[in-house]
Formats: C-alpha cells, structure tokens, sequence
C-alpha cells in the first residue's frame, strides 16, 4: 500500500508564495491541502489557480486545521516570527523563508518553540540544494582545491522587487537589504570555508543611490575573517541589469569558479558553468541537472516531504538560519559605525 502523501498548507501567495505553490504541486509525495492568501485579490487568483485547495483569508484559520503536516510560510519578512510562531506552536512542521527573522530574538524564540513542540524547523536556504553551487561544495569537501583560503560570493542584479503594497522598500518591514539577498550568499561561504572553522570578524561597507532613502543600500560588500585563517568576500550590487552570480574559491591547491547568469533570478532558462582548476589544467565540470532557485524550491519541497517521512536531515536548520541573520546584522553594525564588527559569539 503506498503511503499517503504529505500535507502543505501554503502561508503568502505572492510573487514567490506562487512559485512555492508551484513547486508543492509538481513534487511527488507532496499534497497542497491549502492556502491563506492576504489582499481580496490574492485570495481570488489563489482560489483561480488551485481550485482543490482551500484558500483561506486569514492564516490563523488554515493553521487551525487538524490535518496538514508543513506550513510553509512565504509572507514579507516582517510576518516570518508572527506566523512561525503560530505554526509552531499549532503543531506544524515549518519550512519558513529566508531570512529566518529581522532580529536573534526572534530567531531564539522560533528555535526554543520548534524544540518544545517537537517540531520541524527548516529555512529556505535554497542555493545548498543546487547542482552546481552543491558540486563545488562537494569539490572542496574532496580536496580537489587543497585547503580552501579564499572564497568571493558576487551578485550583479536588477533592483529589488516592491514586493505587496512596498514592502521590500521599507526599512521597518525588510529589516535591511543585506537580510533580503546576501544573506543566502554568507550562508553559501561560510559552506564553502566549513573546514576552516568559525568567522570570527567582519567588516562591511555599502551606499545607496536613493537620495531619499539613503538606508536601503544598491551595493554592500563584506569580509569575513574565519578561525583557521581563510577570508570571504559577500559582495552585491542592485544598480545593475539581470542576474549574475559568481563564487570563486581558492585553495592551497587548485581553485574554483562557478557562474550562473539569468535574464532575472526566477528564470528556467540561465546559463550556468563550473570550471575548476587543479594546479595543472583548467577543466569544464560537468553539471547533471538545471541550476537556479525555481529547480532549488522544487528540491526543497522534496527534502522537506522526505524529512517528515524518514528523518532525513533538513538541507538548512533554524540554527542556520539564525547564523546567517546574525552576520547580516554583524554587517550592519560594521556599516553604522564603520569599525570591524566580533562575531565570534
Ligand atoms: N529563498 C529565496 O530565494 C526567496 C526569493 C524570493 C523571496 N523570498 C522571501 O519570500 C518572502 C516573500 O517574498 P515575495 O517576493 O513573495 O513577496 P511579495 O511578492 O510581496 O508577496 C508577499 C505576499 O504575502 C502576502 N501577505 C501579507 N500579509 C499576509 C498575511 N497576514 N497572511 C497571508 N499572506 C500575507 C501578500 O499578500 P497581498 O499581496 O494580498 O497583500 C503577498 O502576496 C520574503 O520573506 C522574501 O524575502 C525568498
């Protein structure tokens, strides 16, 4: 007899919420049971495009229900602890975006609660779960650089999205443009420098070319020192056109240099390429499946739904989360006062 599938309901039907929607669907095991959606008009297109989900104006209803197995909350990230909370505390399991909170007390609250209720706390920390950000990990991790030293972690990119009613430019309710985009690429170097322990300081600078709003900064760049000696450099740049990421890692040995391009972030068609360098030849490595965040939201799904199931580890826990939201707010600080900012604790 197969087993029957695991429940979502979905909280956030907006740009990404819909993608999300998307991605539960096409994912095998996986059931969208339900929606809640926010304005009238998100209600209806929820209702248009998954006529067998129930969609639901209030969130606090759809948690209420007894038969859902994950949350997944997609909402601007002001809402995140609010509505993680609820879940957690409904008994939910929890797959929750980036970032994971605007402050470390949320985040401490979110992880306290998952833990008390036992419940499944994963944050959508997607770039992991990608075959070609995922394969120089793999790389390293073999030796294939020798002892990683250095990475760089680069986006050029079109401006940010309003997102609903102005969200993503309003200070209060993003928190900061370093929580919104870079935070994913800390994560991905302090991955990349894993073996050479802990960061233990940074400094960061940025500037804005929003003459009225000065604090939502176009381009941000950071260096973070590590423990055993490697440094990353997270650098973003929102005054540009497209989407083009690249990480360059270099080692004792032999170095890496990953590139993915797109005409924008949610693209199914980019160009992507890992070259690797082993300290005698340039080879082009091969790439098994399509990379980029609309593919990575599909495996998330799929981790998730095996998580529930078996116990499969998630691809990126709320503790995670949490270390990525305090470098952005290490970076911040380092931005304010213009001084290099401890993060050692
Ligand atoms: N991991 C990634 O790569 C990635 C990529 C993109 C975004 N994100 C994150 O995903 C989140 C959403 O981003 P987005 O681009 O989808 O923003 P968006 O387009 O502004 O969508 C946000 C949605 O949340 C809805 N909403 C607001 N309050 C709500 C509530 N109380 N209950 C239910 N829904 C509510 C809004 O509804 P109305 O429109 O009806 O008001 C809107 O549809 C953000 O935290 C963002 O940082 C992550």
């Amino acid at each position: 007899m197969s087993e029957k599938p695991v429940r979502f309901g979905l909280v956030g039907f907006g740009a990404w919420g819909g993608h999300h929607a998307n991605a539960i669907t096409v994912t095998k095991d996986a059931e969208l049971v339900a929606i809640a959606a926010h304005s009238p008009a998100s209600v209806e297109r929820a209702k248009e495009a998954y006529p067998d989900a129930t969609v639901y104006a209030d969130y606090r209803e759809l948690i209420a229900r007894d038969d859902l197995d994950i949350v997944d909350v997609v909402v601007p990230s002001y809402l995140h602890h609010e509505v993680a909370m609820a879940v957690l505390t409904g008994g939910k399991h929890l797959l929750l975006e980036k970032p994971m909170g605007i402050s470390l007390d949320q985040c401490d609250e979110m992880i306290q609660t998952a833990k008390q209720h036992d419940r499944l706390l994963a944050v959508g920390h997607e770039l992991r779960l990608s075959s070609m950000w995922g394969k120089a990990k793999q790389m390293i991790e073999e030796g294939f650089i020798g002892k990683p030293q250095y990475a760089l972690v680069e986006l050029s990119r079109n401006p940010y999205r309003m997102g609903a009613d102005g969200w993503r430019y309003d200070i209060d309710r993003v928190g900061s443009w370093v929580l919104e985009e870079p935070i994913h690429f800390f994560d991905l170097a302090r991955w990349y420098l894993e073996s050479s322990g802990q960061p233990e300081r940074i400094y960061a600078t940025a500037n804005s070319r929003q003459l009225e709003r000065p604090e939502l900064q176009d381009n941000f760049s950071a260096i973070m020192h590590f423990s055993g000696g490697s440094y990353a450099v997270v650098s973003q740049t929102l005054a540009a056109f497209e989407h083009h990421q690249t990480a360059k890692i270099t080692g004792t040995k032999g170095a890496l240099w990953a590139s993915w391009s797109g005409a924008m972030d949610r693209t199914r068609h980019p160009t992507f390429q890992l070259r690797a360098f082993d300290g005698n030849e340039v080879t082009t490595v091969p790439i098994e499946k399509p990379t980029g965040e609309l593919f990575e939201l599909e495996d998330q799904i799929a981790r998730m739904v095996d998580a529930v199931r078996s116990g499969t580890p998630l691809h990126c826990t709320g503790e995670d989360g949490r270390w990525s939201v305090a470098m952005c707010l290490a970076a911040e600080e380092s931005i304010r006062t213009g001084e290099t900012v401890s993060v050692s604790n």
